[in-house]
């Protein structure tokens, strides 16, 4: 091949990649599938091995480059990286609203752009002619570090910009992430290697961008989004508001939130603030608050600075998801499959939006890594749903008397010996349903919603009866009766009528529902369901061997086993025994054939609340239809289920043009299918 043959296909080569790298990572929409996509990757890698002459900068081949740095370069920002005054509550982002007013001399609303607060750290990304340049740390506002190679390993940075207008020289300022999932999964890594995770997703982003080696940063899974620019060449005529700017850029291919919305005076922020809020824990990065900014570049230019500061923006923080408190104690507690689980017992704090006196230890591995003593202080993590944890020990603070964690070498229920087989993490109790324990978690979890859904069996409730030996186990729950159920303490006879009823209710079941409450190891909802729907009934479950298991998707040989154990148990077949005996029953064959079900293998989303039903309780019914149930929207969804306070979900479904239904909509399909 000769080298203009060689530069043309190069450049073809370099254009399509470009594109499929765009539709993947900035719009999560594929054009085509990652096998295609290694072809075009491997072919221009090989052309350029013959013609090294012909690579450049922009090209994809050049996003893993370089050998590692001794040290960082230094970068001096000519406009320098400034930070944003924080408000905490309503009435000072008020405040802030009003001195914005006073000093334009304006009544009537302005218009702000709400932003979501990146919890990560903030670049610079230099592009010159199109071409990404430079990507520096913010460092102290004025100098930063060069981060260049490290920067282009970030998948959803463009390496050229799109289209054509773009100014010579263009400064992008933005914030580098680590998506939630890629945080969880880089510490479960870690933690499997016997290496320190990081505390959260920040620092683990901060870490991966500071690397010397642009390799390891390659490997961890960053993210851009951009909301400002730096410098511009002067000529350029810019557009003079916020919220077009940060349009233009996205044109030009550069990721932006889509989270981000103009909102109309103080009060639209605040609307902003609830609903981000609301929204928080759906989002898959982190943020600690929101950023308000006076959208019209003139009045921005009017109200101008306070020392590092703009005067035009606000960041409206949320409430910390990490504080620090004190240590109390450690208890072990015993699962329903004899986990033995360490609890920390906490001074209360409150942190993200709850006070918190019980944080997991996880396992023995985690307090031996943690170091951690009775009587340290200690940073707690409490981050949406997920249980709070320990995350940091601060050592400096510890006081004479600390004590050490022991990890307890027989059951503190049943005194059994603890076990932890080789290779695993958790240590479990041998006395499997002889432990009180076990057998208490094991009722707890068969009456729990999920479950059996036995309503007002709560797990207080179940502790009562079984310290009143009321009930041994869970077929013992299906010969209570009313007059034994007001013995107990603050049960009068109206409740004790109503859970029975209760009971008698939960007799009316799935195939899934009920295996999913038998508490097998590992079988857990969707194990459950995929059994359910292999299997006609439980006969041909309880004889089938491993190899059959291992047929049905996700089960594999740790499963299976699980499952084959479990039945053949004789107390476990002589307790199902007694079940069905007493009245348990679903509707077979519950659909094996799921061809037939009507929404079958579509994918459907999920946002924002509804009135009539559960977000497990949508899920699990447009599972019975057939459909997947997804947490992110692509041009492969089908529908978009749409309750109160919706997600950006919303958003980005009208701009892909997927079908959205309303409650009323999706109450009147589950109908059709007698689901509701
Ligand atoms: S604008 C002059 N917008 O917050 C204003 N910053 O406390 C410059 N941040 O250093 C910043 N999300 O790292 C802006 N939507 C957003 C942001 C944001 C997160 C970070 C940024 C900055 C810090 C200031």
């Amino acid at each position: 091949m000769n080298i203009d043959t060689a530069k043309n296909k190069i450049a073809k080569l370099k254009s399509s990649l470009e594109e499929y790298n765009y539709r993947y990572y900035v719009l999560d929409d594929p054009s085509v599938p990652d096998s295609e996509y290694d072809r075009l990757m491997r072919e221009l890698i090989k052309l350029e091995k013959e013609f090294p002459q012909l690579i450049t900068k922009d090209s994809p081949t050049q996003r893993v480059s370089g050998t590692p740095l001794s040290e960082f370069k230094k970068v001096i920002h000519k406009i320098p990286m400034l930070s944003l005054n924080d408000v905490f509550s309503l009435e000072e982002l008020e405040d802030f609203g009003k001195r914005v007013h006073q000093r334009l001399e304006i009544s009537k609303p302005i218009q702000f752009s709400g932003e979501p607060k990146l919890d990560g750290l903030a670049i610079s990304l230099l592009y010159i002619n199109g071409v990404f340049t430079q990507g520096a740390t913010r460092g102290d506002g004025s100098v930063g570090e060069d981060v260049t190679n490290n920067v282009r390993t970030i998948k959803n940075l463009p390496l050229k910009l799109r289209g054509a207008g773009w100014p010579e020289r263009l400064e992008v300022r933005g914030e580098v992430l680590m998506p939630k999932s890629s945080f969880e999964k880089l510490n479960k890594a870690a933690i499997k290697n016997h290496q320190k995770p990081f505390v959260n997703p920040r620092n683990a982003a901060a870490g991966s961008l500071r690397q010397l080696d642009a390799r390891i940063t390659a490997k961890r899974e960053l993210m851009v989004y951009c909301y400002a620019l730096g410098e511009v060449s002067e000529n350029f005529k810019l557009p003079n508001r916020h919220k077009l700017r940060l349009e233009m850029l996205q044109k030009w291919g550069l990721p932006v939130a889509p989270e981000i919305e103009l909102c109309c005076g103080i009060k639209g922020c605040e609307q902003y603030y609830q609903h981000m809020l609301t929204i928080r824990n759906e989002l898959s990065y982190d943020i600690d608050g929101v950023v308000f900014k006076v959208d019209d570049i003139n009045l921005q230019n009017k109200l101008g600075f306070v020392a590092r500061a703009p005067r035009w923006a606000i960041a409206h923080k949320f409430p910390a998801q990490e504080e620090m408190t004190q240590l109390m104690d450690v208890e072990f507690q015993v699962g329903r499959t004899g986990a033995i689980t360490p609890v920390a017992r906490l001074r209360p704090v409150f942190v993200g939006g709850a006070t918190v006196s019980n944080a997991t230890l996880h396992n023995q591995d985690e307090i031996e890594r943690l170091d951690v003593h009775i009587g340290d202080t200690v940073i707690v993590r409490r981050a949406g749903d997920v249980i709070p944890q320990i995350v940091a020990v601060i050592k400096d603070r510890r006081p004479p008397y600390a004590k050490a964690v022991i990890f307890p070498t027989h059951c503190p229920v049943c005194g059994s010996d603890i076990e932890r087989a080789p290779g695993e993490a958790v240590a479990r109790c041998t006395g499997g349903l002889f432990c009180p324990a076990q057998r208490m978690e094991t009722i707890k979890h068969f009456a729990s919603r999920k479950a059996m859904d036995i309503d007002g069996m709560g797990d207080k409730i179940v502790e009562q009866l079984v310290e009143e030996k009321l009930i041994k186990d869970i077929a013992d729950i299906y010969h209570l009766s009313v007059e034994e159920l007001i013995k107990l303490e603050r049960i009068g006879e109206k409740s004790a009528e109503n859970l029975i009823n209760a009971i008698e209710k939960s007799k009316q079941t799935t195939f899934a529902k009920f295996l999913y409450s038998l508490g097998i190891r590992e079988v857990g909802e969707a194990t459950a369901r995929a059994l359910s729907l292999h299997f006609p009934d439980l006969e041909s479950l309880i004889k089938a061997d491993e190899q059959t298991l291992q047929q049905i998707p996700d089960v594999g040989p740790v499963v299976a086993g699980h499952i084959v154990h479990f039945f053949q148990q004789q107390h476990n077949i002589d307790v199902i025994k007694r079940l069905l005996d007493a009245g348990i029953h679903w509707p077979r064959p519950e659909q094996n054939n799921t061809a037939d079900l009507p929404l079958n293998k579509q994918s459907w989303v999920i946002t924002g609340t509804l009135a009539s039903f559960s977000r497990d309780e949508i899920k699990e019914k447009l599972q019975r239809l057939g459909a997947k149930v997804s947490s992110s929207v692509s041009k492969k969804t089908h529908a978009v289920v749409v309750g109160e306070s919706p997600g950006s979900k919303l958003t980005r479904a009208q701009e892909l043009g997927v079908p959205v239904l309303d409650e009323a909509a999706l109450l009147a399909l589950f109908s059709k299918y007698e689901l509701t």
